[in-house]
């Protein structure tokens, strides 16, 4: 008998329902994007994120449910802004109710590790473990060392800002658009980065990041080259945000001694990070998996397959619907 499984994700900018048959079919992942709300702002509005995730969610469950009965209802309960965070929940219990289908909450950044299994169009392909995970996005930067599926050590994340984050504020200071990490990246390729050189924030002794410096930085260079060109501005950014996030990944594979790493997040869709990342790989004899581009930044798919684990792992006893706005990936004693 076939079985259908909805997942939700609402935890920042965008409004996201996949609907995964059998446990290995993704029959739709539907994504409803807030940029065009949030870009006069150049960041995402809480409240303007709340209003228009009640606004869609409706839509966009019907649209991947089709004509579908869900026999499982999961929704990503955490870290995200609240208010989204309320919109999904609200959605995933009443859908529960009516159908009569068993909810599961999914941790976001744990769908963001996940969403490295999905192979491109060829469907999934299983991690291999341990390895070692890293998170980057818009709001997260982080390094985990991760035995299976469920057992997480954080190893470190950023002080300050996300990368992705860096990529928006360098954006803003060189008024192109936003979001700025595919801005950044598209002027990078008509630039040099070895025109000026930034600085690498390595908190080397730690797996810890921090991008707010290197922000500064291009901050001053900007303010003392007025007419800075700013491809080369770009590309120097990016060479030095994709410095940092290669050398501090090898690092910890190296420190864990472990053969396989994986990349998700926003700024996985990154090209110069994908292609430095599977260089240095290459070279330390690592394999490397990256969300596909099309699933690095939010959506419900990567929700859809965790749920799945967490059914088919019935020692899994995690999957709580509270929502947890802050919360981080469990330690599950790594
Ligand atoms: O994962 P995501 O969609 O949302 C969060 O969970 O935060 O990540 C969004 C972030 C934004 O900061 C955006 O600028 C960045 O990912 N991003 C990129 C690229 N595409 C998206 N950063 C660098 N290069 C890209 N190609
Ligand atoms: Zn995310």
């Amino acid at each position: 008998m076939d079985f259908y499984l909805l997942a939700i994700e609402t935890t920042c900018d965008e409004t996201s329902a996949a609907l995964f048959k059998n446990g290995r079919e993704l029959v739709s992942n539907v994504v409803y994007s807030q940029v065009d709300i949030h870009k006069k702002y150049r960041g995402v509005v809480p409240e303007l994120a709340s209003r228009a995730h009640a606004a869609k969610i409706a839509g966009v469950i019907k649209e991947a449910l089709g004509k579908h009965k869900p026999d499982y209802i999961a929704f990503a309960n955490g870290p995200g802004l609240p208010g989204g965070l309320l919109v999904g929940r609200v959605a995933a219990e009443t859908l529960a109710m009516f159908y009569g289908a068993p909810i599961i909450g999914v941790n976001h950044l744990e769908g963001h590790l996940f969403a490295c299994e999905f192979d491109g169009d060829k469907g999934l392909k299983a991690l291999d473990f341990p390895l070692i995970s890293l998170i980057v996005s818009g709001g997260h930067t982080e390094l985990w060392l991760v035995k299976d599926c469920g057992r997480y050590k954080l190893l470190g994340k950023t002080r300050d800002d996300a990368a992705g984050e860096a990529f928006d504020k360098v954006a803003k200071l060189l008024g192109l658009g936003y979001p700025g990490g595919p801005e950044v990246s598209r002027r990078a390729l008509e630039g040099k980065a070895d025109k000026i050189n930034f600085p690498r924030p390595y908190m080397n002794g730690t797996f810890e990041f921090s991008f707010s410096g290197l922000k500064t930085a291009v901050s001053y260079y900007l303010q003392g080259n007025k007419n800075a060109d700013k491809a080369d501005v770009c590309a120097a950014f990016q060479a030095a945000v994709v410095d940092t996030l290669v050398k501090k990944t090898m690092d910890a594979a190296k420190k864990f001694k472990v053969k396989n790493i994986a990349v998700g997040g926003g700024v996985a869709a990154n090209a110069a990070l994908r292609a430095r990342m599977r260089e240095a790989a290459l070279k330390d004899g690592v394999n490397v998996r990256f969300a596909p581009r099309a699933l690095a930044g939010d959506n419900a798919a990567m929700i859809a397959l965790c749920a799945y684990k967490k059914i088919k792992g019935a020692k899994r006893k995690d999957d709580n619907i509270k929502i947890k706005p802050d919360m981080m990936l469990k330690n599950w004693g790594a």
